[in-house]
């Protein structure tokens, strides 16, 4: 058995009990959150047992209590010092993304991680799933030749007119709409597709973005000014180039194209773990070039990981994750490179999120390991 403690009982953590349910291997031993009322809707709900605070459940009394592994579902704005207090106490930290909102408290993290051997990554962990695995073998087996450029958008519709008060989780948190548009769709969400990107082209080198805030007075007598639209370049060091949008006003827009220089590679939605892939060939007729009006499926053969049936927006295994890490601490293998992962992540995507403040082009100064194929995926 693998062992693992839950902070922060909201929205999400819902969505990670579905997600864990498929893997029976992994036990729950304590959950804790700062909202009494909430923690014991929680616990009640999925009969856990709840702790009196974050000490009792990183520093339990008794060793056998000890989880290798704490998810931190907190709020991002309370990430930092949740993980901090966490890596402090000598415990492994998978937290729900961002890493953190500012990228000196990342690296901070990353230090007091890697000095004491301790495993700090962070969400979306959508990457290892088969929809993008099998993108990425797509690639690897060069199915549409050299790719040259990524159009990338994550747009969700506009969300300020959705009727999100009613928005539940299955146990009854609610949908966090005022924290939502101050942390902003960009930290929030361009995750989905830069760790998918990351993974398969590298480092991002250089990013030119802009951002904005378009609808304001989102949330009457609240001051919220976080970018509610972004959209941004990226220049990865391997010379492929990547547009990814994020917005909370444009109609629902979660599609990836990857366009070759022997076709395009499609997909619909990244938020649905096994979304089909689909290759579109272009050609010449006469004096035309015509791009197929057919796409062929591609798809990995054999059995790929656990699946969970579309809760809300999303039909994503959110457990991938913390399986992935759990598996490498057990097999004793290191686990560096899922913090540099993290780390670059969070990086880029500030990036483009604070791109209203910069003055346009910003280089990384981190950098993405080279990461291995899911087993199932070569
Ligand atoms: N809502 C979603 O659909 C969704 C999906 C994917 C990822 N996420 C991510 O999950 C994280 C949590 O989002 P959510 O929607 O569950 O938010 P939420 O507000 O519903 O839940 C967060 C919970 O954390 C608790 N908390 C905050 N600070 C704490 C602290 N210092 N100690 C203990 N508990 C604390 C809050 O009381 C709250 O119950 C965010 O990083 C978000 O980006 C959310």
């Amino acid at each position: 058995m693998a062992k693992i403690s839950i902070i922060g009982t909201g929205f999400v953590a819902d969505l990670y009990m579905r997600s864990l349910e498929t893997y029976p291997h992994i036990k729950i031993l304590k959950v804790f959150d700062q909202n009494p009322a909430r923690l014991s809707m929680f616990t009640k709900f999925w009969n856990l047992t709840p702790a009196s605070s974050i000490e009792e459940l990183v520093s339990p009394a008794n060793p056998e209590d000890r989880p290798d592994l704490i998810l931190n579902l907190t709020n991002p704005g309370a990430h930092y010092a949740v993980s901090k207090q966490c890596l402090e106490a000598g415990r492994n930290v998978y937290s729900e993304k961002p890493l953190a909102t500012k990228m000196e408290d990342a690296f901070d993290l990353y230090d007091i991680a890697t000095k004491r051997g301790l495993i700090i990554t962070s969400a979306p962990c959508s990457y290892l799933s088969e929809v993008a695995q099998t993108l990425w073998l797509a690639i690897r087996q060069q199915q549409i030749g050299t790719p040259l450029l990524v159009y990338a958008e994550l747009d969700d519709d506009f969300i300020t007119q959705a009727p999100y008060k009613k928005w539940l989780s299955e146990s009854g948190a609610p949908w966090p709409y005022e924290d939502e548009f101050k942390v902003g769709c960009t930290l929030e969400h361009a995750g989905y597709y830069l760790t998918w990107l990351m993974m398969i082209f590298g480092s991002v080198k250089k990013v030119v973005a802009a951002s904005a805030e378009l609808v304001k007075n989102k949330i009457p007598n609240t001051e919220i000014t976080t970018p509610d639209f972004s959209t941004a370049t990226l220049f990865f060091e391997s010379g492929m180039v990547a547009r990814i949008t994020c917005g909370i006003v444009a109609p629902h827009n979660h599609s990836l194209r990857v366009i070759g220089d022997k076709g395009i590679l499609e997909i619909n939605e990244s938020w649905n773990n096994i979304a089909k892939v689909k290759i579109r060939k272009r050609f010449v007729v006469r004096r035309k070039l015509v791009n197929s009006l057919f796409a062929r499926r591609f798809k990995i053969k054999g059995k790929t990981h656990p699946k969970v049936p579309r809760r809300g927006a999303a039909a994503m295994n959110f457990a991938l994750g913390p399986a992935e890490v759990l598996s490498a601490i057990a097999a004793g293998h290191s686990t560096t490179h899922l913090a540099e992962f993290a780390l670059h992540l969070n990086e880029v995507t500030l990036a483009i999120q604070n791109a209203l403040d910069s003055t346009g082009v910003q280089l990384m100064q981190t950098r993405c390991p080279t990461l291995k194929p899911m087993p199932w995926a070569k």
